[in-house]
């Protein structure tokens, strides 16, 4: 990405609590109002009125069970569950707002390609082109028994399906219907020309779809493809098919390394790797001084609840943090769940020498991305060291308290960058792909239109 803005994501998840763990207890949290359209709306206001490329929604099935080989920390204490589905929300938050993005997370393991390319053109189609499809291949063992299969599949398998499931939807959202199938020739009695629909006819390990398409092209055809993958298998996957990607690492250092490192494979399978756009996540805490701001930091330092946040992260990592003391070293495993969440701190910080107790403070408020704490100036300024020394394209900004995270960075961050030039003041295009790529199609370059 070349251009010298910095643009945003709301990170946010249909449930009391995503990556944080506790504050849901901060007096005039409204996280438990995740259950009502008027809330997302708001949201979607806020974010629009910030000038947001879009907002984004997580999305689990299953819930976080390696804590004490239990699922009752999590549900006591919130931690993604209870959890709605996020698709249902974005016509309701489309139809309050006019630029905003929606990029909804979908995960290639539990679910038929055919069946999810309908879902997202239909969605396309109701937001005017506002669409993004977060590709995970899912990590909760808990969400495998739910949907279906004995156990999760391996760590490697998953991104095979998800390469093959990939493959499938470019077919249908680009092959499948040329772009003047439809006529509408009331005369004739012709709605579609059948010569300009055709078949996909795919066969594949997983899947065996003929098509055609049941829809017809939505205004992006192919939604943003966001994703996060960071063990070696999961770069190899996202520098295919990544138009966005989201690191999660706690230092700058951590997160050029793999900015350059996803540029460098994307430009190996023959894709201009400046096209990347990386988001890093952040966790702000602002208010009008420095003074108010560390005061609102120590009070979600106080809410952060230790057990709750080691449940949280005992699911990504696959580790039963409830067998270690709290002095006790993290060492590196291999995990068949979030390879990159452990990498981010035995790998990427190793320096930190992390014991359970530092991952579960540093932990506690931004998971594996930093906490920003300060004035507007002082936030804005680091936001603009990092989106200069690392080659992000913006961040994704993570809540801590809702809507107030939101709310204060849009109030005070916001304007602070905008005069800085940094924020856009109006949006440039009409879909999310022309305000965040600048194209209303996929590149030229991208394996789908290969
Ligand atoms: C910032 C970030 C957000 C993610 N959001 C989700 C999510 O909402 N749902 C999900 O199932 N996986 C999510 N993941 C997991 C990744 O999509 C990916 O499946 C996971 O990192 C495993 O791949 P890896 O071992 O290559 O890192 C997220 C990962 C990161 C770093």
């Amino acid at each position: 990405m070349t251009d010298e803005t910095i643009h945003f994501n709301l990170f946010t998840m249909n449930a009391v609590e995503h990556v944080t763990a506790g504050n849901w207890r901060t007096p005039g949290d409204q996280s438990h109002r995740y259950t009502e359209l008027d809330y997302w709306q708001e949201v979607a206001r806020l974010a629009e009125r910030g000038g947001f490329d879009a907002v984004f929604f997580a999305d689990v099935r299953g819930i976080y069970d390696v804590f004490g080989g239990s699922r009752d920390t999590a549900i006591e204490k919130a931690v993604q569950t209870p959890a709605n589905d996020p698709e249902l929300l974005v016509p309701a938050m489309a139809s309050v707002t006019d630029h905003l993005g929606f990029a909804v997370t979908r995960s290639t393991t539990y679910v038929h390609p055919y069946q999810l390319a309908r879902e997202l053109s239909t969605l396309d189609h109701l937001t005017d082109g506002r669409l993004a499809f977060n590709v995970v291949t899912s990590y909760l063992e808990s969400a495998a028994e739910n949907l279906g299969l004995d156990e999760r599949m391996e760590h490697d398998a998953r991104y095979d399906r998800a390469e093959e499931f990939l493959r499938v939807c470019y077919r249908l959202w680009e092959d499948s219907w040329e772009d003047d199938a439809v006529v509408r020739d009331a005369e004739a009695g012709r709605y579609t020309d059948p010569e300009k629909v055709h078949a996909v006819d795919f066969e594949g390990d997983h899947f065996s779809v003929p098509g055609p398409h049941s829809c017809e092209p939505s205004p992006q055809r192919t939604p943003v493809l966001y994703q996060a993958g960071s063990s070696d298998r999961g770069r190899n996957f996202a520098a295919r098919n990544a138009e966005a990607l989201f690191v999660s690492q706690p230092t700058k250092e951590a997160v050029r390394s793999y900015v350059e490192d996803v540029r460098e494979r994307a430009e190996e399978r023959g894709r201009d790797g400046d096209d990347l756009a990386f988001f890093a996540g952040i966790a702000p805490v602002v208010g009008e001084t420095e003074e108010v701001a560390r005061a609102k930091y120590e009070t979600y330092r106080e809410n952060v609840d230790y057990e709750a946040t080691l449940a949280l992260l005992g699911g990504f990592m696959d580790l039963d943090f409830s067998e270690l003391a709290p002095d006790q070293r993290v060492e590196h495993i291999e995990t068949e769940a979030i390879q990159g969440a452990v990498n981010a701190l035995t790998k990427h910080a190793p320096e930190r020498d992390w014991t359970v107790r530092d991952v579960a403070e540093f932990c506690g408020l931004g998971s594996t991305s930093p906490v920003v704490v300060g004035s507007p100036e002082q936030v804005a300024d680091e936001l603009e060291r990092w989106h200069d020394e690392t080659g992000i394209a913006g961040f994704n900004v993570k809540e801590i308290v809702r809507p107030g995270t939101l709310r204060d960075f849009v109030d005070l961050v916001v304007p602070e960058l905008r005069e800085r030039g940094l924020v856009r003041e109006e949006y440039e295009g009409e879909t999310l792909r022309e305000n965040m790529l600048g194209r209303r199609y996929l590149a030229d370059d991208h394996p789908a239109k290969r």
